[in-house]
């Protein structure tokens, strides 16, 4: 197989394999987290991936941990992303939701009633989330220490899922993928360092994966399992509290379950392509493809021979490119007429308008 040759992904067929990752730009408009013309025009400059997955929305105001990130809960929200959906479409593409709750990785000042945060446990990130600083000057800050989610108000969290799954479908998305990567809550619940729920929501590698599990099955519900993917990044680096030892048996754990509910697709980041940082091996992708049978995606600091090679040996069915995307909205096609590749400035990653969004141009 090849990086730019069709791909089934359920009823969708992809045209390459060139996926679009989902990528935060808190960009949306003001009040009430919205998404804009704005960014109606990015994503259909970008129509020609794959896939595009959307950047990461947050289901509910508790789920937000980074200024002006869009939101998928309210009706404003879901016409604005109808604009995005219809642009894409417009454009030849299609495009996925990233449904999103951050747990611990967010500030007093982004949550109602400026509460905690909330995660599986009491226990503290030390990283960093986007928010006002002292001086009111937006930038990144140390997150606020979370207070654990009682049992009862966890079923709560998973309706939530299930109502922006509703959104995102009237919104006219073509599925949904949920975030359950990068120290984001179903990933805080998937630690074994993080979670210390004695309550059926952690244990052991089976209760720690439940929280997943059950968004998964709610979402599933919405949009039929072969319109959901799951974003996962196996063995993401130390937490300050201690190593996370069962990574391997936790997320074969989740590769087992995942396969058991039949979703479409799973994308699994790799810290150690990305920021040459802890990450898994060949090894490990091979025993999550024997596990799990729908479409395997891989991202992390993929280049086009690297991302080649692994659609070639058949380690993956797609491969995921992020930062390369920012500067190059038509990169599938710079792939198919081997063109040099423009590089991003990150400055202007996060915030901001049009200026390293919406004006990079297009190879011809
Ligand atoms: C500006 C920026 C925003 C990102 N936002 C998200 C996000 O919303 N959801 C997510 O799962 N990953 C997010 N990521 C991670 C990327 O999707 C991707 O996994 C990472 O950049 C590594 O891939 P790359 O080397 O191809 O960029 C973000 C990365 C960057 C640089």
């Amino acid at each position: 197989m090849r990086l730019l040759e069709p791909l089934r992904v359920g009823p969708l067929t992809l045209p390459n394999r060139v996926v679009m990752a989902p990528l935060t730009r808190c960009r949306s408009a003001q009040p009430g987290n919205v998404p804009s013309e704005l960014n109606a025009r990015y994503y259909a400059q970008r129509a020609g991936a794959g896939l595009i997955v959307g950047e990461a929305t947050q289901v509910c105001p508790e789920g937000q941990g980074y200024l002006w990130t869009p939101g998928i809960f309210t009706v404003e929200q879901r016409d604005g992303w109808r604009t995005v959906t219809e642009a894409v479409h417009a454009a030849g593409g299609r495009i996925h939701a990233q449904l999103w709750h951050v747990g611990r990785i967010s500030h007093r000042s982004l949550q109602p009633g400026h509460a905690a945060p909330v995660s599986c446990s009491d226990l503290p990130s030390d990283g960093t989330c986007f928010a006002f600083d002292e001086q009111g000057k937006p930038g990144r800050v140390k997150c606020d220490t979370p207070r654990a989610l009682r049992t009862e108000e966890i079923p709560q969290v998973i309706e939530a899922y299930r109502h922006a799954a509703r959104v995102a479908m009237e919104a006219g998305f073509d599925g949904v993928q949920v975030h359950g990567a990068n120290g984001y809550l179903p990933d805080q619940f998937l630690s074994s360092v993080q979670n210390r729920r004695t309550d059926g929501w952690g244990g052991d590698v089976v209760s720690r994966a439940r929280f997943l599990l059950e968004i998964v099955r709610a979402v599933a519900g919405v949009w039929g399992a072969d319109r959901v993917g799951v974003r996962l990044s196996p063995h993401s680096g130390d937490d300050p509290t201690g190593k996370d030892l069962e990574w391997r048996e936790q997320h074969l754990e989740v590769a087992r379950q995942l396969q058991r509910e039949g979703v479409a697709y799973a994308d699994l980041v790799n810290y150690a392509w990305a920021y040459g940082r802890e990450g898994f091996d060949e090894g490990f992708i091979r025993d999550w493809r024997t596990l799990f049978r729908g479409a395997l995606m891989l991202s992390g600091g993929l280049t086009r021979e690297k991302a080649e090679d692994l659609v070639a040996r058949g380690l993956c069915d797609a491969c995921v490119f992020g930062r390369a995307f920012i500067a190059n909205p038509d990169l599938p096609e710079r792939f198919r007429r081997n063109l040099a590749l423009a590089k991003g400035d990150e400055t202007l990653y996060y915030g901001g308008a049009e200026r390293g969004y919406t004006d990079w141009p297009r190879a011809d």
